[in-house]
């Protein structure tokens, strides 16, 4: 049989396997609400400018509206010979009112329709993402407000550098999370502009008014070329590589979790709710939801770069291509809403060892930069032989078996004779954070004060 929307000019109907590579309503059934709001916004505009009757504006309204509680109701019939979700729900719109059903499509195409569906999903898809990494940041904000002056290991090279506080390491993350809603607001008042109106790719010879169908669905404004309106997916795009910077970070924060939780480590103690057992190891307390975390930016990533290949060298305006979008964006928005979720709940159950922080954050020398400083400061010692002079003590230390602080005045004396007792007052890890008070720096006071802007950025 003939396709009822286009079958006109054809004298068959489409092969079977032309029916299952064409198809998309297996995946664009998602955009339901999003089509249904279009058509309804596309429906009063067309009225509201005499393009069709009131009757049969108020008859589509009632039906699309009756077509939406059917498929929330889980009573729609999706059919894979009406391709898509566009036209699944016009063909039911028919059945439910007839003719009018037919007037619907008056000075729109499927070209701008799914455009504009699609934006609106992918704009709702940024702002779920801006509340989860709120949430997020919260939960990161609460722990760094716990440990504010806690002592732990700072890294580089994943090797002990110097001390930082427990909360100036949450607080970095939340630096990061700040930036990614930044990216995600950013593509958001970008995109903020409906195709609607472009039609197939010219525009229309109808009377429409587009300014009213954008504001009616929340965008700024139309946008200013048909052309341009239909063919591009430059914000999903944007949607995909913003969720792929915030995964990425993500990823970091899981990796270190997957760290600290080890029994090597021992820094953090992750609750029972977000970690899982072994079926063969009885003490076993894995942290998968980190792992799977680090994992996903594999697959956003991947849908970024798919979608980008998709794009590129299409000639201008709409190519069938474009139908790919949605799969990759829909997993991709999917899969980073999960994992904020599980990172959220991961960080707010989350228990930080103090002691064994503090522990780990005076082994290794970590105080040796403070020893060489203080040479510098008390002595008059240029840097560069202040960081010999402490080198050599680091290595009379680790001949020993020591720490910096367990080291006799006399042997320090030994390396450089201007030593006085005072340099052991910079040794301890507390005074070492406590002495870094640049701006930004792991100070407790100084991450109390940007906790405190944080807090007042979030009300
Ligand atoms: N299902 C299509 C898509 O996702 C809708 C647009 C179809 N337009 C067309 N000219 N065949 O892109």
């Amino acid at each position: 049989t003939q396709n009822a929307m286009w079958g006109g000019r054809f004298a068959s109907g489409p092969d079977a396997i032309m029916e299952a590579i064409n198809a998309s309503i297996g995946f664009d059934r998602r955009l339901y609400a999003q089509d249904i709001q279009g058509s309804r916004a596309h429906a009063a505009m067309l009225a509201a400018q005499g393009i069709i009757s009131d009757t049969d504006a108020e008859a589509i309204r009632e039906g699309l509206l009756t077509v939406l509680s059917e498929i929330e109701a889980g009573k729609f019939a999706f059919s894979t010979a009406l391709e898509d979700i566009h036209m699944n729900v016009e063909a039911r719109l028919k059945e439910l009112i007839g003719e009018p059903a037919g007037r619907l499509h008056t000075a729109r195409s499927r070209n701008d329709q799914v455009a504009t569906d699609f934006r609106l999903w992918v704009r709702d898809q940024i702002d779920a993402a801006i509340s989860g990494l709120v949430a997020l940041q919260r939960a990161l904000l609460d722990q760094a407000e716990a440990g504010a002056d806690w002592v732990m290991p700072g890294f580089t090279h994943l090797q002990t550098a110097q001390p930082v506080t427990w909360g100036h390491h949450m607080m970095a993350y939340v630096e990061m999370f700040g930036r990614d809603v930044g990216r995600f607001r950013d593509a958001r008042a970008r995109m903020n502009e409906c195709p609607l109106g472009a039609a197939a790719l010219a525009g229309t010879s109808f009377p429409i008014d587009r300014r009213m169908t954008a504001g009616e669905l929340g965008f700024d404004r139309p946008m200013a070329n048909s052309l341009d309106a239909v063919s591009d997916r430059d914000f999903a795009l944007e949607f995909l590589a913003a969720a792929s910077i915030c995964a990425m970070h993500l990823s970091r924060l899981a990796e270190e979790l997957v760290i600290w939780s080890s029994a090597q480590f021992r820094f953090v103690t992750l609750s029972d709710r977000f970690s899982t057992g072994s079926s063969i190891m009885p003490q076993k307390k894995n942290p998968d939801a980190a792992e799977l975390i680090r994992a996903k930016i594999g697959r956003i990533f991947g849908a970024n770069v798919a979608l980008m290949m998709v794009m590129k060298g299409l000639p201008l305006a709409y190519s069938k291509d474009m139908q790919e979008d949605k799969e990759q964006v829909f997993d991709a928005a999917d899969n980073l809403m999960l994992a904020l979720a599980a990172m959220e709940g991961m960080v707010r159950d989350m228990t930080a060892n103090r002691e064994n922080l503090e522990r780990a954050a005076a082994a290794g020398f970590s105080t040796a930069t403070d020893l060489a400083d203080w040479l510098v400061r008390a002595l008059g010692l240029p840097f560069r032989e202040a960081h010999h002079v402490t080198g050599r003590l680091v290595a009379m230390a680790e001949a020993r078996g020591c720490d910096l602080p367990d080291l006799s005045l006399e042997d320090m004396r030994s390396v450089h004779p201007g030593i006085t007792q005072d340099v052991y007052d910079v040794l301890g890890v507390h005074n070492s954070v406590a002495s870094r008070q640049s701006y930004g720096g792991t100070a407790p006071d100084q991450v109390r004060a940007r906790i405190a802007e944080w807090r007042e950025r979030l009300e």
